[in-house]
């Protein structure tokens, strides 16, 4: 019987390198598609046939969402694990002394924290129903109050601050029920954020997917039980809020 994830952000960077390390695990994995002029996912496609369907998805669109939902109810009413990894950077200059850019902070907060936040919610019934019952939400050490030393990326930092206490809410509302959350930093990675490919970072996108994909290895092993909510970077360690 096939075992189904569910990945948003998978077009590349860290959610295309996901996508391919669960397959490489037996799953069947829904990708949401946001790029389908970046042909990485289709050429996966190609390659994988139904161990990928690709699914069209804007998270910061509730429309979006629901369609989505839609189709994974047309293949199954089970999820064995729910990634949510797109996100966005915004604007990171601006200080509290320089002009805001509201309408960017609102843009990157309805995609990072409501966006994510949306595919929670329209796929919580078909985690639920797994035997996994795993949501990974990927946060960023820039989301730590704590450790926080940057006096700019507002939209980015404030955006991830708070899908750390979503993540808690409904960690708190499905843990009774055998449910997980896997918050996790995955380090300084080789990807688009910054619109254009980074190179200097400290990983490349499958050695940071290899590792998250170990932690949730770890999350989907019967019988585990997550005692609290801990945001963790990629290699497990416990980070501040
Ligand atoms: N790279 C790092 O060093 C780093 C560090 C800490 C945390 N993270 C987190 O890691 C996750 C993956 O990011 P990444 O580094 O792999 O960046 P990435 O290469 O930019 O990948 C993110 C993907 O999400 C897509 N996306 C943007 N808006 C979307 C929307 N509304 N709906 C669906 N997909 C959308 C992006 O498309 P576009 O390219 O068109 O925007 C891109 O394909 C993010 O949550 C990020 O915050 C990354």
């Amino acid at each position: 019987m096939s075992r189904y994830a569910f990945v948003t952000g998978a077009d590349r960077g860290l959610g295309l390198a996901l996508v391919k390390g669960l397959i490489a695990r037996g799953f069947t994995v829904f990708a949401g598609q946001y790029m389908p002029e970046w042909t990485e996912l289709a050429e996966l496609k190609q390659a994988q046939g139904d161990s990928l369907l690709l699914v069209p998805l804007d998270i910061g669109s509730g429309d979006s969402v629901r369609k989505a939902a839609e189709q994974v109810s047309a293949v199954t009413d089970r999820l064995e694990l729910v990634i949510n990894a797109a996100a966005i950077l915004g604007g990171i200059e601006a200080t509290v002394e320089d002009e805001l850019d509201f309408e960017d902070i609102q843009r990157v907060f309805n995609v990072n924290t409501l966006g994510t936040l949306r595919v929670t919610n329209a796929l919580t019934g078909h985690l639920l129903k797994g035997e996994g019952r795993l949501l990974v939400n990927i946060s960023s050490e820039a989301g730590s109050v704590e450790d926080s030393s940057r006096d700019s990326w507002f939209a980015y930092c404030m955006s991830k601050s708070a899908l750390n206490m979503q993540s808690k809410l409904v960690y708190n509302q499905i843990a009774p029920q055998g449910g997980k959350v896997l918050l996790v930093h995955p380090g300084w990675v080789r990807t688009y954020m910054n619109g254009y490919f980074n190179t200097e970072a400290d990983l490349t996108a499958d050695e940071s997917a290899a590792a998250i994909l170990g932690l949730a290895d770890r999350f989907l092993l019967p019988g585990f039980k997550q005692e609290r909510l801990c945001l963790v970077d990629y290699t497990g360690k416990p980070m501040n809020w």
